[in-house]
């Protein structure tokens, strides 16, 4: 089974940040061998401002290293990629699907299973996109994403898998001003009951474990693995095969 390494909050654009991705990723390829016995889960900022022209090149250049060396990359957009970080655009959803997932269509939740291992992709800013909503740094994932998602948690080949990783950009359950998840009860009940594993999410920039948290094993904060003004940067890997006290921050 392949082990999950989580990033997140890569603020590309942001002074010295790209650089230090640039790095990050360059240990990665070198310290993570094979790169095909691992999935990297990205939750969301992968850029500082998505209005400057450039940053989703930047960003997506080096996941595009990555999964040249072998991973699997998996990311889902932050506030950040759809905008500012403060003021989001309906325009960037198509764009950042073309960037990052070298198609414009599809929808979410993004399911993608590598072996036998189902991932859940949402995007907590999909809700947030209307005019009358579409400041401040709050995510929300709208009726008709946790209606898809409830649908995709009951599908067999779902249920069949060994395990199920959800992951998106904001904490689903811990409330900050202007930064909650407004729709946090609704993802609650929707994963309820349907045996998930891990939930991996960013945005706070804290870096913390959650573990046990809606009665799910493993809970982790990416924490902003570029360092974003000297938060937590945690570089966790996990091994589904072991117990979570296993999981380990590789300081890469
Ligand atoms: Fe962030
Ligand atoms: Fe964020």
């Amino acid at each position: 089974m392949r082990k999950i390494i989580h990033l997140s909050d890569l603020h590309v654009g942001y002074p010295e940040l790209g650089a230090r991705l640039e790095e990050l990723v360059t240990r990665l390829i070198y310290h993570k061998t094979p790169a095909t016995n691992y999935v990297v889960v990205v939750t969301g900022d992968l850029v500082e401002d998505a209005t400057r022209a450039g940053s989703y090149t930047a960003a997506a250049g080096q996941l595009d290293r990555l999964r040249a060396a072998g991973f699997t990359v998996l990311a889902v957009p932050g506030n950040h990629d759809y905008g500012t970080g403060t003021v989001a655009s309906r325009d960037y959803v198509a764009r950042f699907k073309r960037c990052f997932f070298g198609k414009a269509g599809g929808t979410y939740p993004r399911l993608d299973i590598v072996d036998g291992v189902a991932f859940l992709g949402l995007d907590s800013m999909a809700g947030e996109l209307n005019w009358y909503d579409r400041l401040f740094a709050e995510g929300e994932l709208g009726a008709a994403q946790l209606g898809r998602l409830e649908r995709l948690l009951r599908r067999r080949a779902v249920r069949a898998c060994s395990h199920r990783v959800v992951y998106l950009h904001h904490h689903p359950f811990h409330p900050k001003p202007f930064h909650q998840l407004k729709d946090s009860e609704g993802l609650e009940r929707v994963l309820a009951g349907a045996r998930i594993d891990v939930l991996l999410f960013g945005h706070n920039h804290d870096g913390r474990v959650w573990n046990g948290g809606w009665g799910i094993p493993r809970v982790y904060d990416g924490g902003t693995s570029t360092g974003k003004a000297g938060y937590p940067a945690p570089h966790r890997v996990i091994d589904l095969a072991r117990e979570p006290a296993f999981d380990y921050d590789a300081r890469l």
